[in-house]
């Protein structure tokens, strides 16, 4: 599925780099138990660019490594507040901002970008674990234009796992937090479904499987999939990196050759070309780029099973080649 307002076919190379800007670790709070609030200031106090519910930012670490992180409301027009979970087997840019990130560390943060955005009219939210962060900035926006019709499902394994519960108690009985250990069951999506009223939209952030199930209750009780948004913050599928095929940019006539262990977006950065991406695993839609010639390896999140097989599109951060070329309108 499509997540928010993907769709459009992107597909511009270039060499210069998306805007950016510096920001310094203001202040560093627990949210829950391994779930940490990173408060985020412009070094030079002028506001930072504005956002809507839903939306991203990419962080740039001190080590090279950039991640997306959902925004969830600050207060200050100079200010950027996420809030990221730390795992036992946490990696690259998670482990270094718990390790390394102090306050006062100097990062880098992109224009905000929003591929999960909340549309007018009723809605019914559900969250998973960390999942919950976008759901957080959603809750906020549908509370402040006065929607009357919304709820927020967030699922949680133990208890101590569930995140700014403080943020969301001031919604009330329209959230309602569902702990697997004490229910000794997952949350009822089908019943989350069949109460939602016909005319709201669903939007779910969390991880695959929950996701999964919420599309296919939604699906089985006759709803349309274009009412259903999806945020998915684990890959469905590995990138493809075995390389060994040739990638024709059509527009300039440039050749790269994939070799293995790389995929197609590393092999553009390798030769000094870049293109928009954000999240880096096939689940943002940003990187969609057009097939004209060849047939892809599809790994992504983002194109229906039609659309994968149709093969006139592609995500190049996690996709590569079935055929010797692939012709891209890059
Ligand atoms: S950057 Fe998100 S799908 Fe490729």
């Amino acid at each position: 599925m499509r997540l928010g307002g993907a769709g459009t076919i992107h597909g511009t190379v270039t060499a210069a780099a998306d805007a950016h800007r510096p920001v310094r670790l203001h202040r560093l709070t627990w949210a829950g138990d391994d779930v940490r609030l990173f408060e985020l200031r412009a070094t030079d106090g002028a506001p930072l660019p504005s956002w809507e519910a839903g939306a991203h930012i990419e962080l740039e670490l001190g080590n090279g490594l950039a991640r997306p992180y959902s925004l969830l409301p600050s207060g200050r027009a100079d200010t950027y507040r996420v809030a990221i979970k730390r795992a036992a087997d946490s990696t690259g840019g998670t482990r270094w901002l718990f390790t390394r990130g102090q306050v006062g560390a100097l990062l880098t943060v992109s224009a905000p970008r929003n591929t999960f955005p909340l549309q007018e009219g009723p809605a019914v939210l559900v969250g998973g674990g960390i999942g919950i962060t976008p759901l957080v900035s959603m809750a906020a926006a549908l509370e402040g234009r006065g929607e009357r019709s919304w709820r927020l499902h967030y699922a949680v394994a133990r208890r101590d796992q569930a995140a700014l519960l403080d943020e969301l108690a001031r919604h009330g009985d329209r959230v309602r937090l569902h702990v697997d250990a004490e229910a000794g069951s997952l949350l009822d999506l089908r019943r989350i479904v069949a109460e939602s009223p016909p005319d709201a939209r669903l939007y779910a952030c969390g991880p695959n499987p929950m996701l999964a199930a919420l599309e296919q209750a939604a699906v089985a009780a006759g709803r349309d999939r274009a009412t259903i948004a999806v945020e998915r913050f684990d890959p469905v599928a590995d990138a493809a990196t075995g390389g060994g095929y040739t990638v024709v940019l059509a527009r300039s006539g440039t050749r790269l050759w994939v070799p293995p262990g790389t995929t197609i977006l590393g092999a553009l950065r390798k030769a000094g070309l870049s293109t928009q991406t954000i999240c880096e695993r096939g689940a943002c839609g940003v990187c969609e780029v057009a097939v004209l010639e060849g047939t892809p390896d599809h790994r992504d999140a983002v194109l229906s099973p039609e659309e994968q097989e149709d093969g006139t599109a592609m995500m190049i951060c996690c996709s590569g080649s079935l055929t010797p070329e692939l012709v891209l309108d890059l």
